[in-house]
């Protein structure tokens, strides 16, 4: 996969000229059916996807497809209503495009939250979990191909992946606000299928927790650049064969309706502390 720098700073000009002088700090990738995190920001300047030059466009349903810009408890912030999904048939620079064009807009703080399947069995659907590191298990990596030392070393370092600093953040800010905040591994599966239960028993052998179709490749990319990252999972639904029921993509997004208000709190309260 090459990425090509021009295109990068293609969409981050177009991006400066909608904005101003907003120079946002945090960037903000919303998973199904927590894009309503955007409709908090104040003085929002909202840019369609097929706007931006090289962008590509959201298909999903419950993903709107656009960048908000403007100030969330007194923080600039640029989210994301809406991502690529592998899934949909993005080469993976699609799905992370937008990751190296915050970079670019100077963005070295992330946030990136999503829907995602219980595996622990001591999750309940709603809780919601702060990432504490990820299995990637897209059987690919969005930094094949050849490396170009201005993104980032050939060879990144994982170790690290979700900040310590703000995942203690996550806990006392959840922990004053009275909110349960599960902690936990996440694994980032292709889709579109869910997994089978027989998966599911493999992914919590492997010491996964929970499981989505995200994350891991914006993630990845994130990292390459330097930036500090903190995800966030809304378990809305426990994963395939832990409850006698099937799954399916309306119980996501009615799950994650339900613990809409919680999610909101807990991040807007995060973003507000961010240093
Ligand atoms: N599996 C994979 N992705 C998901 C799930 C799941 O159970 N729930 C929400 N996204």
């Amino acid at each position: 996969m090459t990425v090509v720098k021009q295109e990068i700073q293609d969409a981050s000009s177009y991006i400066s000229e909608q904005v101003g002088e907003l120079h946002p700090e945090i960037g903000l990738i919303l998973g199904s059916g927590l894009g309503v995190l955007a409709e908090e920001i104040e003085n929002p300047v909202h840019i369609p996807y097929s706007d931006i030059p090289n962008f590509p466009v959201s298909t999903v349903e419950g993903h709107a497809g656009q960048f908000v810009f403007g100030t969330l408890n007194g923080k600039t912030v640029a989210a994301m209503q809406g991502r690529f999904h592998f899934y949909e048939g993005y080469p993976m620079d699609k799905v992370t495009f937008p990751v190296r064009v915050m970079k670019e807009l100077g963005i070295d703080k992330v946030i990136v939250t999503n829907a995602a399947g219980g595996i622990n069995e001591s999750f309940q659907p709603g809780d919601l979990m702060v990432i504490s590191d990820h299995i990637n298990n897209f059987g690919t990596n969005p930094l094949i191909g050849p490396n170009s030392k201005e993104f980032g070393p050939r060879f990144p370092d994982m170790s690290t992946a979700y900040s310590a600093k703000f995942q203690e953040l996550a806990h006392e800010t959840a922990k004053d606000l009275g909110l349960k905040l599960q902690s936990g591994v996440y694994v980032g599966n292709t889709g579109p299928t869910y997994e089978t239960p027989a998966e599911v028993r493999m992914l919590r052998t492997l010491g996964g927790d929970a499981v989505g179709m995200s994350t891991v490749p914006e993630v990845i990319i994130a990292r390459h650049a330097g930036m500090e990252v903190l995800g966030i999972s809304c378990i809305s639904n426990m994963a395939a064969g832990i409850l006698d029921q099937p799954l399916h993509h309306d119980e996501v997004i009615e799950t994650t309706e339900l613990v809409k208000s919680n999610f909101l709190l807990l991040v807007k309260t995060i973003v507000s502390k961010m240093v």
